[in-house]
């Protein structure tokens, strides 16, 4: 249950936004000139200006008042600190510890974990860069050209957001390839554009059971031993994974397995050896300009105090949007091309981690949790979605993400890419009066009649709120510090709603299902009965169909 603190500090976050009813984002700016230095904070090479939303300095401070009152920093020592923090799992979640380049001890409940995650790092670096320039090659003798990561949820989107993110520092003798889906489409079309021989295939995944991940890895391997014999799995396969018993079982010698622990959570996991295809790919020296990253912004939650706190800050901006207005999606929208799959990965991050109903002790949790978050980049997004987010009924806030200069692209159309972010977010503020779009359509020679008509359609209530990032340059180090600063945002949510940010059980009972389900679908002398009718009926229709 929610202490009696946090029950008050809500309540005067809700008696606080009938002050901000009436008033508008550009009103506050035209009150205040500053208004842009005071809300916003220059971290290292990301910007992260959160002036275009419905706060005042009096917001923050009764925000703030909110953390304390949830003891948002005593829950991050216990986090950082290592303590147990996934309850239900009983698990400390020390992901942490991967982007810990200084080794310095930090404690998993009590014991040091930094010798062995270093150990674990060197020996996953080695074999990246032996793979990378050639050293360790494959079956064929011949170096390899492609990569294959099987894994799926944390398995797969934080290594394939990321490699895509940092194209640009992808060798170019080498590229990678992300199969996740359990749809044979994935696997089929991905390996109809590869040279068997010269391909290493990663089997990502912590439990090793992930029926999506070893379906796919079985499939390939079968395929590589039929192809290019059977000595020929040892050369081009290698494992990631918790479970190492169960990966000797698959027949992958030890010197191609990596191992990562328990307390790194599935979505918290391209920190780790998970992160195996990315470092062959951008090389272990910019792999660990990524874990940097990661690093900084750990060190920046640690000791900034609340109030200039990113994210912390961007935790308080979600509640206040979620919990005090009732706004229940959130858009992500990074206006650089290769970052298609952040939007995805922040799903993961977000929603698995808080779409909980449940406190930590079990009760039902007192204020709504994780909204609905998604995402595309722009300006693509502008040309289906945002009509939504400029009239639509529902008010969405967003973050924006944009470069300040192009990673290799040509500098006329980041211009123009630019330009349409700032525009954006201005007219998500702004917005447009009737009377201005009265003006606008007399000035284009509408008559009476047909500003009358018109008029409604065109007018932007505005005042919607959005955050920017901007950074210099999507670098292997500003990558790992958005991810990271979005983890810590997660975490300081789940400790406000009070509930166990680092567990899944929502994911349990499809695939319970699922199980007994593959089987009435393969075998269809199994009778369905005691099915609901609306599954037995779909079975039956299919198996008419097969
Ligand atoms: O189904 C959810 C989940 O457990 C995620 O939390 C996880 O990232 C994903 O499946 C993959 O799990 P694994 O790495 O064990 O294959």
């Amino acid at each position: 249950m929610a202490s009696a603190d946090v029950v008050k500090a809500f309540r005067a976050l809700r008696v606080h936004r009938a002050d901000l009813e009436t008033r508008r984002i550009v009103d506050l700016f035209a009150e205040d000139p500053q208004r842009f230095d005071r809300f916003s904070v220059a971290l290292d090479d990301i910007l992260f200006d959160f002036s275009k939303h419905r706060v005042t300095g009096t917001t923050l401070a009764r925000l703030c008042d909110l953390a304390r009152a949830a003891d948002v920093e005593g829950r991050r020592a216990a986090l950082l600190g290592g303590e147990p923090v996934n309850a239900t799992e009983h698990r400390p979640a020390l992901h942490m510890a991967l982007r810990n380049l200084s080794g310095t001890p930090m404690l998993a409940e009590g014991r040091d974990v930094m010798p062995e995650v270093l150990a674990e790092r060197r020996k996953m670096e080695a074999f990246a860069e032996a793979v990378r320039t050639g050293a360790i090659r494959s079956a064929s003798g011949a170096p390899f050209t492609d990569i294959v990561n099987f894994g799926i949820g944390g398995s797969d989107l934080g290594p394939a957001m990321a490699a895509r993110a940092l194209a640009p520092f992808v060798a170019e003798h080498l590229t990678l390839h992300f199969v996740a889906n359990v749809d044979g489409a994935d696997l089929g079309d991905t390996l109809k554009r590869l040279p068997l021989e010269t391909t290493l295939f990663i089997v990502c995944s912590k439990s090793f059971t992930t029926i999506e991940t070893m379906t796919n890895a079985r499939s390939a391997r079968g395929l590589v031993a039929a192809r290019l014999g059977e000595a020929a799995v040892a050369e081009n396969f290698c494992a990631v994974s918790t479970q190492l018993d169960k990966i000797a079982a698959f027949g992958i010698e030890s010197d191609r397995v990596f191992g990562f622990w328990d307390w790194v959570g599935g979505r918290y996991s391209v920190w780790s050896s998970i992160g195996l295809s990315l470092c062959i790919g951008i090389g272990a020296e910019k792999f660990e300009k990524f874990l940097l990253g990661g690093q900084d912004i750990d060190r920046h939650f640690a000791e900034a105090p609340l109030e200039r706190n990113v994210p912390v800050l961007m935790a308080l901006l979600g509640i206040w949007y979620r919990n005090v207005w009732g706004y229940a999606t959130h858009a992500v929208i990074p206006y650089d091309q290769r970052m298609l799959r952040f939007p995805a990965y922040l799903q993961q991050l977000e929603m698995e981690s808080n779409g909980k109903s449940v406190s930590v002790s079990g009760g039902p949790v007192e204020e709504a949790t994780a909204p609905v978050v998604f995402g595309e980049p722009g300006t693509n997004g502008q040309h289906a979605f945002f009509q939504l987010l400029h009239q639509g009924s529902e008010i969405v806030p967003v973050d924006f993400l944009v470069a300040v200069q192009p990673s290799g692209a040509d500098p006329e159309h980041h211009r123009i890419l630019f330009a349409n972010c700032l525009a954006q977010s201005q007219a998500l503020m702004q917005g447009r009066s009737r009377e201005e779009v009265e003006a606008l359509l007399t000035a284009r020679g509408s008559s009476a009649a047909q500003i009358e008509a018109l008029a409604p359609h065109m007018v932007f209530a505005g005042n919607r709120p959005s955050s920017t990032f901007l950074y210099k340059r999507l670098s292997p180090r500003v990558l790992g510090q958005l991810i990271a600063l979005y983890e810590h945002k997660v975490f300081v949510q789940g400790v406000i709603w009070d509930i166990d940010s680092f567990d899944q059980w929502g994911v349990e009972l499809g695939k319970e299902l699922a199980t007994r389900l593959t089987a009435l679908v393969s075998n269809p002398a199994l009778a369905t009965e005691g099915l609901d009718s609306s599954t037995a009926g779909l079975i039956a229709a299919a198996r008419k169909h097969r």
